[in-house]
């Protein structure tokens, strides 16, 4: 960083200058961790620490890729989601708190449907799909979660999408799920294709819930986001097409072939969508058609459901 770097520096000196030269204190800090592994409290309980010069270089060239535009995300090469650490390069969206939401909001409709006896299958596993999947957040969050959450529920977890590079990272992604938990990242199968092209046809009308964060920004939106997603993130995990709601339209009006009889269906999107895409959920014949809010109260993630309930 400094001229001292030759010979390392402290701690709380390496922290100021990251945080001047980030003008952020935060992303200073995130940086610091991530590359020193010392925490926060350290440069008070231990201020004389020495940060080592290969770790001060580190420091500084990450600080210019930061500067550069290039998202602190990328630049650290992971970042958590829910309770997981993922892994984060180009070749997938970075994880968004809204989309922690998703997770959440999908967990609670499958807790619905194993509290009600009658609509959960009788035998076999109950089967979850997660279209355009990206790094895997939310696949490996809800088999990571749903264990605990939902005890006697054999959750299965199919995880698509269309990118060779995102399904790559996924499974890099659910490599390390399977030292910390062998068992959730076995639930998870990785499909290449497109939507429901992925999902082999034995599991039409079988899905108990459907979960996408798809591509939902239109080509004139994307024309005016931030340059440092417009620059790094993939234009395909981004932009779904001149209106941004195909991809989400796409995935509504073919959920009634693969969920069973009271699967439901949670979708990302954006506030400004949530009466198209209900509508859509209608005229595609699902029931029970809701918008969930995000944390910030914004109307962020469409669930429905198929009627009926199955008689065995
Ligand atoms: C908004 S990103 C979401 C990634 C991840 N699920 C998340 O929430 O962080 C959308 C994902 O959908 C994938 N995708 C785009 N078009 C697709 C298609 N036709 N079929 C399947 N996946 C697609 C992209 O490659 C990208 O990984």
């Amino acid at each position: 960083m400094t001229a001292t770097c030759a010979r390392g520096q402290p701690l709380v000196d390496v922290f100021r200058e990251a945080a001047g030269r980030m003008g952020s204190r935060s992303s200073a800090w995130w940086l610091v961790e991530a590359i020193t592994g010392a925490a926060r409290t350290d440069a008070v309980s231990d201020p004389a620490r020495i940060v080592p010069p290969g770790e001060c270089r580190r420091i500084a060239e990450a600080i210019a890729r930061v500067g550069s535009g290039e998202p602190l995300q990328y630049v650290l090469g992971s970042w958590g989601f829910r309770r997981l650490d993922l892994i984060c390069d180009r070749r997938a969206l970075i994880p968004r708190p809204e989309t922690e939401t998703l997770v959440e909001v999908a967990l609670r409709e499958l807790s619905a449907l194993g509290a009600s006896a009658g609509e959960v299958p009788a035998r076999g596993a109950t089967v979850v799909a997660d279209l355009g999947t990206g790094t895997g957040a939310v696949a490996l969050s809800l088999s990571a979660e749903s264990a605990s959450l939902l005890a006697g529920l054999d959750v299965q977890v199919l995880a698509t999408d269309l990118d060779s590079g995102a399904l790559a990272l996924a499974r890099e992604n659910l490599a390390c799920l399977a030292r910390g938990d062998p068992a959730a990242a076995a639930r998870v199968a990785l499909l290449e294709g497109s939507w429901y092209g992925a999902v082999p046809s034995l599991y039409e009308g079988s899905l108990s819930l459907i979960v996408s964060n798809p591509p939902y920004v239109s080509e004139m939106e994307w024309s005016e986001l931030d340059p440092e997603v417009r620059n790094f993130e993939p234009l395909a995990a981004l932009v779904a097409g001149p209106e941004g709601t195909e991809a989400i339209e796409e995935i509504v009006t073919g959920a009634s072939r693969f969920l069973r009889t009271g699967g439901r269906l949670a979708v990302e999107i954006a506030p400004h969508q949530a009466r198209t895409v209900a509508a859509t959920a209608v005229a595609a014949g699902l029931v029970d058609v809701r918008i969930e809010k995000d944390l910030c109260g914004r109307d962020r993630v469409l669930v429905a459901g198929l009627a009926g309930v199955r008689r065995d």
